[in-house]
């Protein structure tokens, strides 16, 4: 147990003022009740390293929810329970919110859908948590305010820039901390101590254990670090895609996700899917990762494009008859496959066809005395791809091919 002098002033330093009071308010009142209060994990992390964060949870050893209801008694306010997680929070009079939460024996991912929360003491809770830097506490209880509980060398490892568990089985028990130690990893410019990244790549069977729901949040929490490229590199080291995808990958997966990675608006999935594509069961590999009914469809058009004989069709207009119901995203997407030869004219298509405005509409066709029905739609598209092809290149062109073709419908009906 450290002394951190600089601590409390650190603290004035990051907090707002009216937090900051509220802290040792807080402070005060669990000396009173006989309890010990801290600030854990991420929070102090961040403030020993000069990083903001929001999340201002107070742990308490002892019942949490019990002492939120003595803060809300003898100082007005209100408290809204949240029985399974231990935790209240507590909204002040002057309409702050904190969280009041109990020391907790459970950190693992699978078991916080269904929490068996029993309280426990700060050293339990600490013990259980993911890494060293991760696993310090700060005291706010008024008769030990500041001092920093580091049991881990947490304080030695941000100095080392070290991600590093606190027990062997800790990615067992936890997998998602694979992803975890990846994503403190690069959003800090920290390295996976060598033990650690051992004992997770010993780990990685134990990736299947997690939901999809689950590993997709984790991916898309790296996917929101600024360094999220070489996060997902530094995921190849330790073996998770090897693993993910039951095949090494290969440097076209890089390629295609480097250049995903460069597109606005693109998801987590595109970069999944990038990565699978070289492979040859990769929508067999991708499908277990579909989550929504848009990346359903997105997968059935990929594998359609992919198998359609594109360097056969030579004119933009049939590429159009063939393409047409394909997605501007799907599209854009294929075209950044590394592994296809490079299709001028697909290309060509796509910047034509996204640019198209018919000479035509609906109202013009029934101007020009055609009846409406469904086959408005078919002379429509006809044109649609008439001028893809540079065959019509006016209003008036498309109104006399309009016409003729109107013509040669009723002289088939006679
Ligand atoms: N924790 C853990 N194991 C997990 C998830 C969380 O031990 N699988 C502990 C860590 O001590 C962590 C704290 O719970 O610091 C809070 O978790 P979370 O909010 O996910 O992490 P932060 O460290 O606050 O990360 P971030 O800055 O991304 O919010």
């Amino acid at each position: 147990e450290a002394n951190f002098p600089n601590l409390v002033q650190r603290l004035e330093d990051t907090v707002s003022k009216e937090h900051f009071h509220l802290l040792k308010l807080i402070g005060r009142e669990a000396d009173r009740f006989g309890v010990n209060a801290y600030l854990v994990g991420g929070f102090v992390r961040d403030l020993l390293l000069k990083r903001p964060n929001e999340d201002l949870d107070v742990v308490i050893e002892g019942d949490g929810i019990e002492f939120a209801n003595v803060l809300a008694a003898s100082n007005g306010g209100s408290i809204k329970k949240h029985d399974t997680f231990g935790t209240a929070t507590w909204t002040t009079p002057d309409d702050m919110k904190i969280d009041i939460v109990t020391c907790r024996t459970e950190y693992y991912a699978e078991t916080a859908s269904l929490p068996i929360v029993r309280s426990s003491n700060i050293h339990e809770d600490l013990t259980r948590r993911d890494f060293t830097i991760n696993a310090m506490a700060m005291s706010i209880s008024e008769h030990s305010f500041g001092k920093l509980l580091d049991e881990y060398q947490g304080i030695e490892d941000l100095k080392a820039k070290k991600i590093r568990i606190l027990h062997p089985i800790s990615f067992i028990e936890d997998p998602t901390r694979i992803f975890r130690a990846v994503r403190f990893a690069v959003r800090f410019g920290y390295s996976i101590e060598g033990e650690t990244a051992r004992l997770a790549q010993s780990a990685m069977s134990h990736l299947f254990s997690l939901s999809q729901q689950r590993l997709r949040q984790e991916l898309t929490l790296i996917h929101k670090e600024a360094k999220d490229l070489e996060a997902f590199y530094l995921l190849d080291t330790l073996n998770v895609w090897k693993t993910l995808f039951q095949k090494e990958l290969p440097a076209s997966s890089w390629q295609y996700a480097e250049r995903v990675f460069k597109q606005s608006g693109h998801t987590v999935f595109h970069i999944l899917t990038a990565l699978a594509s070289p492979l040859s069961n990769w929508r067999e590999m991708i499908q277990l990762y579909i989550m929504t009914a848009k990346e359903r469809v997105f997968i059935e058009q990929l594998n359609e494009l992919k198998q359609a004989p594109i360097e056969e069709i030579k004119s933009i207009g049939e590429l159009h008859r063939y393409l047409y119901a394909v997605h501007d995203e799907t599209l854009r997407f294929y075209l950044l496959d590394p592994t296809q030869r490079f299709h001028t004219h697909l290309d060509d298509y796509f910047k034509k066809r996204q640019k198209i405005s018919l000479y035509l509409t609906g109202d013009d066709l029934i101007k020009l005395d055609f009846k409406p029905g469904p086959h408005f739609r078919d002379y429509l598209f006809e044109l649609e791809i008439k001028q893809l092809n540079g065959e019509i290149s006016s209003k008036e062109e498309a109104t006399k091919w309009v016409l003729k073709e109107k013509q040669k419908a009723e002289a088939n009906h006679l």
